[in-house]
């Protein structure tokens, strides 16, 4: 069925040579699962540094707050000067679950018998190295084999954004996740709400750039160029390089949880030139915050469901019917 026309509001980009794609062909041929197994390949090869997104920045607060990351249980508070700490969860005395204590004087303090823990630690228990990059948490866990680095790898970011960060988790292993974002093809066929018009300009290698009409209300939407490449084995980023809010970037963060499960971290850092932006962000952010967070929680409502299915076609289990669930729910508000 041919698509019905967008009217488009803003930059009208100029049109482009294509790439790296028979721009005559239809979207499920152009979409190469064995281009997307090889660029898939490539990111995974990519070091991480031993770096794990936990969540946004603004989610954890005055309370301690439990995590897992690749089946180690995890505790995380605000230290001294609310900087980011996280330690094993378990007492370093009899085991209790620090998560459920309290903080005192930037300390940790255990529920059971008030043993307060800190950064000189106890025993064999201590902080992990941590990083809060000031959108998104960070812990460092060593793995054999694998060179650690100092910071999280972090892609170029605009210099002062909105963001807004959403967590979501899905039954599946996060090279699914990744897997779901090389293939920009399914945008506007999943995704029709959201996008229209979606075309790949050019594919790389490993990275892909594609042209879409963002629908704003209906039939009226902006068009951008977007280029997608992964910065680490667990991270794969959007950044808008021509129209609209060019500069603005999705950052997509997939830290499995080790039981089968992955939590996605998905942090979106919008940016614009022109003045009503700064205007916006100065006074609006907190208003605008939570509409960010509605689409992109709306979209990985579905892009779980895609990538949940990854996961039973690769493990044979029988995991999609829940996929289906929550495609079901998000379909409530579909336009
Ligand atoms: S278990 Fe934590 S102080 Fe005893
Ligand atoms: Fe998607």
């Amino acid at each position: 069925m041919p698509e019905r026309s967008i009217f488009r509001a803003g930059e009208r980009l100029a049109p482009r040579e294509v790439v790296g794609v028979d721009p005559q062909l239809e979207d499920w041929r152009q979409c190469s699962p064995a281009w997307i197994a090889g660029a898939l390949a490539k990111a995974q090869a990519r070091p991480s540094g031993g770096w794990y997104a936990l969540d946004g920045s603004d989610a954890l607060g005055r309370e301690p707050r439990r995590f897992v990351v690749a089946g180690r249980e995890l505790v995380a508070w605000r230290g001294p000067q609310g900087a980011l700490r996280v330690a094993p969860d378990a007492c370093p005395h009899m085991g209790a679950s620090l998560s459920e204590g309290h903080v005192c004087e930037g300390r940790v303090v255990c529920p059971w018998h008030g043993l307060a823990l800190g950064d000189e630690g106890r025993g064999r228990w201590r902080p992990l190295p941590s990083h809060d990059d000031g959108v998104v948490l960070w812990v460092r866990l060593e793995a054999p084999g694998e060179a650690v680095t100092a910071r999280p790898i972090l892609p170029e970011r605009p210099a002062a954004p909105i963001a807004a960060v959403v967590r979501m988790e899905a039954r599946c292993a996060p090279e699914d996740v990744i897997q779901n974002r090389l293939d920009p093809w399914h945008g506007a066929h999943f995704h029709p709400h959201t996008f229209a018009q979606l075309r790949v300009l050019e594919r790389g290698d490993d990275e892909i750039t594609v042209r879409v009409a963002y629908r704003l209300l209906g039939r009226v939407g902006i068009e951008v160029d977007a280029r997608f490449h992964c910065v680490d084995p667990r991270t794969i980023v959007m950044t808008i390089v021509r129209g609209e809010g060019t500069g603005s970037v999705v950052e997509t963060h997939a830290t499995p949880l080790g039981d089968g499960r992955t939590a996605v971290i998905e942090a979106t850092l919008a940016t614009s030139d022109r003045p009503a932006f700064r205007v916006l962000r100065r006074f609006g952010a907190l208003l605008v915050r939570p509409f960010m967070e509605r689409i992109a929680r709306r979209l990985w409502v579905e892009d779980a469901a895609y990538a949940e299915r990854l996961a039973a076609l690769r493990g044979g289990a029988a995991t999609a019917e829940r996929g289906e669930d929550r495609r079901h729910e998000a379909g409530a508000g579909r336009g």
